[in-house]
Formats: C-alpha cells, structure tokens, sequence
C-alpha cells in the first residue's frame, strides 16, 4: 500500500500536536509533503513554531514547516489561549525549535504541490480555521479539482457550538473561508464536535502515554493533563476530546468511523450563528450532499492506535 499524500494545515494547539505525532509515526499509511501554519488557537508565530516543535519531538527537523495566513480573510483574529494556554502548547516545559521555517509562505507551497503532484493524489488536512486552504483555492482555483480529498477537523451539529452556542471554533474563527472549502466541491470527510466529544481522554488513556516512558509519552501526557482542564470543568465530563487526531486516524483507519453523506453549509450573514455548520442529517433539503459528516467512533480502537503509534517516536 502507497502512504497516502497529505498536507497537514494546523494551529497547534495541544491537539494538532497530537495529530502531527500521529501522522509522523505512520510511513506506511501517510506520507506528510509539508505542515502549514495558520493564526487560530494561537497568533501565527506561536502556531508555526509550535508546529516546528512538535516536529523535532517526532524526530522529524526535516519536514518541511510553512508560516501561512495570520487573521482570517475579513474578519479580525479570535483565539482560544483559554483552552490551549498563552503559548498554545502548555502543560510541560518546551525549548525553542531550532529546525527551519521555510522562506515559502504556506499558501504559496499548497499550490505549488498540488500544481506539481499527479492530480487526485494529494490529500489536505485542515485541523485549524481554513483561512489558508481557501486562500489558495481563491488564489489558485485551478488547483481544487486536483484536490485528492479534504478530511477536516471543524463544525458542529447535534453537539452544537463550543465557541458560541451554534459554532465550532476552527469554523467561527474564518467563516468566510469554511464557506468556500465547503463550496469548492472537493470531496470532504468531516470530523465535527459530535464525534470528537467521544473521543474523550481518561485518566487510564493518559497514564498509558506516560507509561511509555518516551519524550513522546511523557509531552503527550502532559498537553493532554493541561488541555482537559477546560472541557472538564466546562461539559462536567471524566476528560477532554482529542479533536485533531480523529482525521489522521480516519486515513490510517477509516472503519474506526461512521457518518452520513449529507449537505453541510456554513452561516456566514446571521451575527447569532455566525459560523455554524447547517448539517442536514436527515435528507430534508435536495442541496448538494458535499460532505461525509462523521457522527461517531470505535473511542477504544482510536486510543488504541493512537498509543500504539506514538509508542513508535
Ligand atoms: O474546536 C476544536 C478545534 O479548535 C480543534 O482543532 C482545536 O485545536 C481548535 O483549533
Ligand atoms: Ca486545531
């Protein structure tokens, strides 16, 4: 079996982190061109060197990282230090990265892959706003219909919103530019709150990556400790959801997921719901079914693959 292409964009956030690590300890299954950054939990700065981070800890100074969009298309930044601490990644102690940003700016370096691989080869994987996803598909439109697929962490619908009451954060931060990522036509696999908030962390999950007495395990731990502070006093919940992951674990094992191709579109006009992905889950409208909207997964089978991976670094 070929890895499977991708692009990961991102804005570590303790979760991406987790995400990455998975990805990189994958060959066989995902081969990462490149890791774009864009302004969300976190300024851009904080972003992309967190990101460059969490690539050194995966023992990966060579991948290439890429600084993207720092606010959304037309509208300032909101952030989420709340959840993810002044540096985006607290809870342990971390060094500077001392790998590389590449000059390229990222929405340069999306076009220009998506320009130069096979067409239908290369997957993105959007776990931040889209602000940079669809900056190139705005820039470039030539390059969506070579898109292999999008597999997205964002949105919301039976679970309802976590930054507002209708909105999911990686939408509500750059509703615009979700709007068209989801127009664009592209093949979409959605991962929503509604199954995220099932991929709960537990105390016993936890102590399993500390258990594997790695830096890894250990870091892992840690952010986890940190970020679930937050879910668990807000949901009164026994632990925090690892949001970010379940799209690379969809790609290394997508029968650990179930869903519904459904029309999904996102509210851009109503300052109430602004940001609120409209899922239209049980087929009342004849709009256009653009998404796979995932509902639910194997949470067993998830941690399962996710401390066998990272077991690997
Ligand atoms: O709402 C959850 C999403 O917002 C996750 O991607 C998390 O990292 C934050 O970006
Ligand atoms: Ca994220």
């Amino acid at each position: 079996m070929t890895p499977r292409k991708i692009i990961i964009d991102t804005d570590p956030g303790q979760d991406d982190a987790v995400a990455i690590l998975l990805a990189l300890a994958s060959p066989a299954e995902i081969a990462v061109l490149g890791i774009t950054a864009v302004a969300g939990n976190v300024p851009l700065p904080l972003t992309e060197k967190n990101t460059r981070i969490v690539c050194e800890l995966a023992g990966r100074p060579d991948v290439k990282v890429f600084a993207g969009c720092d606010a959304p298309l037309s509208r300032p930044l909101v952030t989420a230090e709340h959840v993810h601490g002044k540096t985006g990644l607290d809870g342990p102690q971390m060094a500077d990265p001392t790998m590389p940003l590449q000059d390229q700016h990222a929405v340069d370096f999306i076009i220009q892959t998506l320009r130069e691989e096979p067409a239908g080869t290369v997957t993105l994987v959007p776990v931040g706003p889209l602000t940079n996803i669809a900056t190139a598909f705005q820039r470039a439109p030539d390059i969506i219909p070579r898109v292999q697929e999008i597999v997205l962490m964002g949105g919301a619908y039976f679970e309802v919103g976590n930054i507002t009451p209708a909105a999911e954060f990686n939408i509500y931060v750059d509703p615009e530019a979700a709007k068209i990522v989801f127009d664009a036509g592209v093949p979409l696999v959605v991962m929503p709150l509604d199954v995220t908030h099932k991929a709960l962390t537990t105390k016993t999950r936890i102590d399993a990556f500390r258990a594997m007495g790695t830096k890894v395990g250990d870091m892992v731990a840690a952010w986890t400790d940190f970020f679930e502070r937050f879910d668990m006093e807000k949901y009164g919940s026994e632990g925090a959801p690892l949001h970010d992951p379940c799209t690379i674990a969809y790609l290394i094992q997508p029968q650990l997921f179930s869903g519904r191709q459904i029309n999904v579109e996102i509210e851009t006009s109503s300052e109430l719901t602004l940001g609120m992905t409209v899922a239209d889950w049980w087929g009342i409208t004849d709009r256009p079914k653009n998404a796979l909207f995932i509902g639910d997964l194997d949470a067993e089978g998830f941690y399962a693959l996710l401390a066998e991976r990272l077991a690997r670094l």
